[in-house]
């Protein structure tokens, strides 16, 4: 089951308000956090290597969101000619919940723009309910599945986009009683 957890802190609750998340560029410094945050994540956890090795890439970004000097999530994304690529996302997992993985992938969102890049794509593990329940949040739609995409277990996965298009779309107005026909009398 999935549990939710409410926004304001009670008594119970120390953890700082999400509203208060820096989002900035992730640096050297900031690995054994976002290693542990990955190993608390991941039944099949990337290794500082596999990250480093990503992260070296011309095109490859990392991300990282601060509350209270602490590291509680993490983003690494490929810059493609007209789209962007998640290959990596986690919040700490205290710290899920509280709009800290929405303000990441808002950020990301913000960088689509109508001329250049106007989606974002990533793949999602058949059996990672709570991502795919996040990214639909987010208005992503899956596209396709990938069968047997990964090298570690038999799952497939899920091929999800968010596109300004489909956004746009999804709220243009439209009028209903011109869908049915009724102003051709
Ligand atoms: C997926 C993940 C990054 C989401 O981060 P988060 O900070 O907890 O997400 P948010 O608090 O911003 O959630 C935004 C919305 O997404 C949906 N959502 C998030 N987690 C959910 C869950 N476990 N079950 C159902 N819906 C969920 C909800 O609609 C939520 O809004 P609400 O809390 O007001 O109901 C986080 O669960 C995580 O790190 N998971 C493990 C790593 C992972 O799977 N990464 C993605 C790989 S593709």
């Amino acid at each position: 089951m999935v549990l939710k957890r409410k926004h304001n802190l009670s008594s119970q609750d120390d953890r700082n308000p999400a509203s208060d998340v820096l989002i900035r560029w992730l640096i050297r410094r900031d690995m054994d956090e976002v290693l542990a945050i990955e190993r608390g994540s991941f039944e099949f956890p990337w290794t500082e290597e596999e990250f480093l090795c990503c992260l070296r890439q011309r095109n490859c970004i990392g991300t990282v969101a601060e509350l209270d000097h602490k590291i509680v999530g993490f983003m690494i994304y490929e810059l493609h000619q007209s789209m962007l690529r998640i290959l990596n996302f986690a919040v700490s997992p205290d710290q899920r919940r509280d709009g800290v993985g929405r303000q990441m992938v808002q950020r990301l969102i913000d960088k689509l723009s109508q001329q250049r890049r106007r989606e974002i794509v990533l793949e999602v593990r058949e059996t990672n309910l709570a991502a795919q329940m996040f990214f639909g949040s987010c208005n992503f739609r899956a596209l396709s599945v990938l069968r047997n995409h990964y090298d570690d277990t038999l799952e497939d996965a899920y091929y999800m986009r968010y596109s300004l298009k489909d956004s746009a779309e999804a709220y243009k107005p439209s009028n209903r009683l011109r869908d049915y026909g009724a102003d051709a009398a």
